[in-house]
C-alpha cells in the first residue's frame, strides 16, 4: 500500500491486515502500553478543503500517538488564495519532505489526481461523493468488535446514498465480506443501478429495519446536493427518519442532524455505537499510517 484512496483499491488481505493492526494498537492503549513511535521524526501534512471535526482530529490525534508532528494547512489562508495551483502547492510543500498528505476536497477524484502530482503517500480523508475509506474501515472494525466476526454480517443503510461516499465505500467494504446490504431512502436519494454493486434495495423503513444486525443512518448533507432531493427537512423526518432501532446496533458517521434523519431519542440508546465509532476512528487511522508507513 503506498496511497490510501479508496476501498475500491484495497483487497481483503489488506483490510483484515489493518484491523489487525488497529486491535492492537486499541488493545495497548487500553493497557496503557506504550506505542512503537513509527511517525517520530516524521511530519504528516493535513490538508482539509471542506469541514470536518472528527476525520481531521482523529488523523491527527493518531499521528501525535505515533510520535508524528502533524502541520494542518488553512486552505482559506494559503497562497491557494493567491492563484497557486494546488499541483504547485503540492510541489512546494513536498519540498518541507513530510511523510504523507492527508487530504479532503469537495472534488471526487482529488486525492487520485493528487497522488499522481506527488511521490509522497496520499491518505483520502473524504473526496466528493467518491470515497471516504478511513470512515467505512472504522465502521467494519465496530462492527467486528461487537459480531466478533467481518463476514455473515446483515446491515442496512438508510439515507442521502446517492451523494454519500460514506456509503459507497461502505458498499465496497461490505460487498468485498459478502456481507448483506440494503439501502434505503428516497427514491431521488437512491442511485439508478445501484443493485450492480450487489445490494438490495428496501420497499419501506420497516422493511429496512427488520431483522438486520446494524442500521447504519446518513446524514441529509445540507451543504451538497440532499435538500434538492427532498420537499422538506420535517416531511424526510416523517417517513424516512429512524424512530426506534429494535434489536439492531446503530451506526452514523456524523455530524447527525438530531431529528432529520434520525430521532433525538436514539442517540443516546444503548445500541447506538455512534461515539464508539468516533473512538475506533484513531485506532483505525494509526492503522492506516502504520500500514502505509512502517
Ligand atoms: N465522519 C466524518 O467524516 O465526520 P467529519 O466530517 O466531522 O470529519
Amino acid at each position: 500500500m503506498k496511497n490510501l484512496l479508496g476501498i475500491s483499491f484495497l483487497n481483503k488481505e489488506d483490510v483484515i491486515s489493518i484491523l489487525q493492526t488497529a486491535k492492537a494498537y486499541k488493545e495497548a492503549f487500553c493497557k496503557k502500553a506504550e506505542f512503537e513511535k513509527i511517525l517520530r521524526g516524521k511530519t504528516v501534512i493535513s490538508i482539509f478543503f471542506e469541514a470536518s471535526t472528527r476525520t481531521r482530529t482523529s488523523f491527527e490525534i493518531a499521528a501525535k500517538n505515533l510520535g508524528g508532528q502533524v502541520i494542518n494547512i488553512d486552505t482559506k489562508m494559503s497562497s491557494l488564495k493567491k492563484g497557486e495551483t494546488v499541483k504547485d502547492t503540492v510541489r512546494n510543500l513536498e519540498q518541507m519532505h513530510p511523510a504523507v498528505f492527508v487530504v479532503r476536497h469537495p472534488d471526487s477524484g482529488f486525492p487520485l489526481f493528487l497522488s499522481r502530482n506527488t511521490s509522497i503517500p496520499v491518505i483520502n480523508a473524504g473526496d466528493g461523493t467518491f470515497e471516504h475509506p478511513s470512515q467505512a474501515l472504522l465502521d467494519l472494525f465496530t462492527m467486528w468488535e461487537i459480531e466478533k466476526k467481518m463476514e455473515g454480517i446483515k446491515l442496512s443503510i438508510i439515507g442521502d446514498v446517492l451523494n454519500s461516499r460514506v456509503a459507497r465505500s461502505n458498499i465496497f467494504l461490505q460487498r468485498m465480506f459478502k456481507n448483506d446490504v440494503m439501502v434505503f431512502g428516497p427514491q431521488t436519494m437512491i442511485p439508478p443501478q445501484i443493485e450492480k454493486l450487489g445490494v438490495r434495495i428496501a420497499k419501506s423503513l420497516k422493511e429496512a429495519c427488520t431483522d438486520r444486525d446494524f442500521i447504519m443512518l446518513l446524514r441529509i448533507q445540507l451543504e451538497r446536493k440532499s435538500r434538492s432531493s427532498i420537499p422538506s427537512l420535517s416531511e424526510y423526518y416523517k417517513y424516512f427518519a429512524l424512530k426506534e432501532v429494535g434489536n439492531a446496533y446503530l451506526l452514523h458517521p456524523g455530524p447527525v442532524n438530531r431529528n432529520v434523519e434520525i430521532d433525538d431519542s436514539l442517540l443516546c440508546h444503548p445500541h447506538s455505537l455512534i461515539l464508539k465509532q468516533v473512538e475506533n476512528g484513531v485506532f483505525v487511522r494509526m492503522a492506516i499510517f502504520h500500514h502505509l508507513l512502517k
